[in-house]
C-alpha cells in the first residue's frame, strides 16, 4: 500500500526581525549571520499567537485548499516541544479552534495525541500515521499531522541568531499526491543526552551549541548506516562497486536549525560514504591535504572533542571539502533548494525539515526539473537525543500541488521589529491585546485564564474575519 504526504499547508508569523538590526545590535559582524549561519530574516511571534494557533492555521488552510471536512479526518497528531500545558494536548486546543468553523462536535469522531522529541516528533508522528493507514485501522480516513514550535533562545545568547516560529499541517493518506514514503527502511536511534533541552518552568533552552551541532552529525549518520542496511537488504535501492547510496538518492532533506547545518550535515554524510571510494582520491587533490584520523577509534562524540588537535584540522578540512567541484554539485542538485527558507524564517524546530521539504519542492518546480518518481532521503534529528532517516519517493500528481506553492505570496507582507519592540516582545513585557500586526482569517489567541482559580491557564482562541 502506498502511504505518504498527499498535501501540506504552512502558517508563518507576519513579525520578523533582519539579521543587519540584529547584527548591529549585538555588535556581531552581519557577514557571520548571512554566511556563517545563513540567516537573513528570522520570523517571531506577535503577543497575540502561540504554537497552538499557528498549527490551528496551518490545519484550516490545508483543509480548506482540499476541502476536507472534518468527517474526511480520523486522525489529529501535533508535534511540537512548545508544549502550553503539562496534560492537555496541543492536538486538543486546535480540534476547538477548528471546531468554531466546523461546528461543535464536528472532530468528536477522531483520536490523536500531541508527540514530544524536540525537533525529530514530527518525523515519528508521520511515521506513526503512516503505520495506521497501512495497518488498515483508518477506516477510510485521513491522518493530519502538525508540526508547530517556537524556536526562542536567551537574549544575547548565540542561540539568539538561530530563532524562528512558525507550522505545517501535513495530510498523510493512502495513494497521496506528493511523497510516498518507502516501506520497511525507516530507521532510527536513540541515546540520553543533553546538547539541548528546556526544563520545566523555562521558555528559553539551555543548549550546548558546539556539543549539540556534532551529535547531530554522528547521531543521524547512526540512523543513516542503519537506513543503509535496511535498503540494501530490502533491494530498495542497489549499488554497483564504487557507488555510494547517496548517489542513488535524488534529494535531500535533512532537519535545519539554521541554514549552514544543512550544508555541515551533507558534507558530514557525504565524507563517510565517499573516502572508500575511487572518487576520494580526485577529492584530496581538490582539498590539498589528507583528511585527518581521529586517534581514537571508537570516534564516540567525546573521544572526538576531547581531541582538540583533530577538532582543528577536521574542522580546516571540512571548508576545504564543501569548495570541492564533487560537494559542490551534490550541494547544488540535491540540497540547496530545500535550504532556501529556512534563511527567511529561521528554526522551527518540529518544523524546520518539513519547511525544507516544502521549500525543496517550490524551489525545484521552479527550475522547471520534473520531479517524478525522485527519491528524497530525510535526516530527521532531535536534541535529546534521536535521529530518524528515512525516504520517499516524490508522485507524478505532485505538479498539482506544487505549481501553486508560493513562499512569498504565502507567507505575505510582513512587519519588520526594530530591535526594541523585539526587546519587549521577547522579555513578555506586552499584552495579548497590543500585538503589533493585523490578523484576517486566522485564529489568535485572545485570553489565558478564566476569572476563577479552577480556569487558570485556560486559553480562548477567536477567529478573525
Ligand atoms: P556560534 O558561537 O555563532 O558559532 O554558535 P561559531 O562562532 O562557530 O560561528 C558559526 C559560523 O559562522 C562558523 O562557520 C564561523 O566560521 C562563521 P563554520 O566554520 O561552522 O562553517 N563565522 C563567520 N562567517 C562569515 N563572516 C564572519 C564570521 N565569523 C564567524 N565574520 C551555534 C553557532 C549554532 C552553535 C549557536 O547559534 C547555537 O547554539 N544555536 C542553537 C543550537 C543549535 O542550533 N544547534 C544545532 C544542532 S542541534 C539541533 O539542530 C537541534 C535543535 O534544533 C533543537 C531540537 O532538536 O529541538 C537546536
Amino acid at each position: 500500500m502506498s502511504v505518504g504526504i498527499d498535501d501540506m499547508a504552512i502558517y508563518v508569523p507576519k513579525l520578523y526581525i533582519d539579521s543587519k538590526d540584529f547584527a548591529k545590535a549585538r555588535g556581531i559582524d552581519p557577514h557571520k549571520l548571512e554566511n556563517g549561519i545563513g540567516m537573513k530574516q528570522m520570523a517571531i511571534v506577535d503577543t497575540n499567537q502561540d504554537p497552538a494557533c499557528m498549527a490551528a492555521n496551518a490545519c484550516l488552510t490545508l483543509m480548506q485548499k482540499n476541502d476536507l471536512k472534518p468527517k474526511d479526518i480520523g486522525r489529529m497528531y501535533v508535534a511540537t516541544e512548545s508544549a502550553l500545558d503539562e496534560s492537555k494536548a496541543m492536538n486538543s486546543f486546535v480540534i476547538g479552534m477548528l471546531e468554531q468553523i466546523y461546528g461543535e462536535g464536528s472532530f468528536e469522531h477522531a483520536g490523536g495525541i500531541e508527540c514530544k522529541f524536540a525537533c525529530v516528533s514530527g518525523s515519528y508522528a508521520l511515521y506513526d500515521n503512516a503505520n495506521w493507514i497501512r495497518a488498515e485501522e483508518n477506516n477510510g480516513h485521513a491522518a493530519i499531522v502538525i508540526v508547530s514550535d517556537i524556536a526562542k533562545y536567551d537574549l544575547g545568547s548565540a542561540g539568539e541568531y538561530t530563532q524562528g516560529a512558525g507550522a505545517i499541517a501535513m495530510l498523510v493518506k493512502e495513494n497521496p499526491r506528493l511523497v510516498v514514503f518507502d516501506p520497511k527502511v525507516t530507521s532510527t536511534i536513540i541515546k540520553n543526552e543533553y546538547d539541548f533541552y528546556r526544563p520545566f518552568g523555562r521558555e528559553t533552552p539551555l543548549v550546548n551549541g558546539n556539543y549539540s551541532n556534532y551529535l547531530y552529525l554522528i547521531q543521524v549518520k547512526k540512523a543513516f548506516d542503519s537506513y543503509k542496511e535496511k535498503v540494501l537488504k530490502t533491494g530498495l535501492i542497489r549499488i554497483n562497486n564504487d557507488e555510494s547510496i547517496t548517489d542513488k538518492i535524488d534529494y535531500f532533506s535533512v532537519h535545519i536549525p539554521y541554514r549552514k547545518m544543512g550544508e555541515k550535515a551533507l558534507a558530514y554524510l557525504l565524507r563517510h560514504e565517499w573516502r572508500h571510494l575511487k572518487r576520494w582520491k580526485q577529492i584530496i587533490e581538490e582539498v590539498g591535504f589528507e583528511e585527518p584520523i581521529a586517534k581514537d577509534p571508537r570516534g564516540t562524540i567525546e573521544s572526538i572533542l576531547a581531541d582538540e588537535d583533530f577538532m582543528k584540522s577536521d574542522e580546516k578540512f571540512r571548508r576545504a571539502f564543501i569548495k570541492t567541484s564533487f560537494f559542490k554539485q551534490v550541494f547544488e542538485q540535491k540540497m540547496l533548494s530545500s535550504l532556501e527558507a529556512s534563511a527567511i524564517i529561521g528554526n522551527l524546530y518540529t518544523a524546520s525539515m518539513y519547511m525544507g521539504l516544502r521549500s525543496l519542492l517550490e524551489f525545484e518546480y521552479k527550475k522547471n526539473i520534473d520531479l517524478t518518481n525522485k527519491r528524497i532521503g530525510f535526516g530527521s534529528y532531535g536534541s535529546g537525543s534521536s535521529a530518524m532517516v528515512f525516504s520517499g519517493v516524490i508522485q507524478e500528481e505532485y505538479k498539482e500541488i506544487v505549481k501553486d506553492m508560493d513562499l512569498g505570496s504565502e507567507i505575505g507582507n510582513r512587519t519588520k521589529l526594530d530591535m526594541t519592540e523585539y526587546k519587549r516582545l521577547h522579555s513578555n513585557e506586552l499584552k495579548i491585546n497590543e500585538s503589533f500586526s493585523d490578523h484576517k482569517k486566522e485564529f489568535v489567541l485572545v485570553k489565558i485564564g478564566g476569572n476563577t482559580a479552577d480556569k487558570a491557564g485556560k486559553r480562548d482562541y477567536l477567529f478573525c474575519n
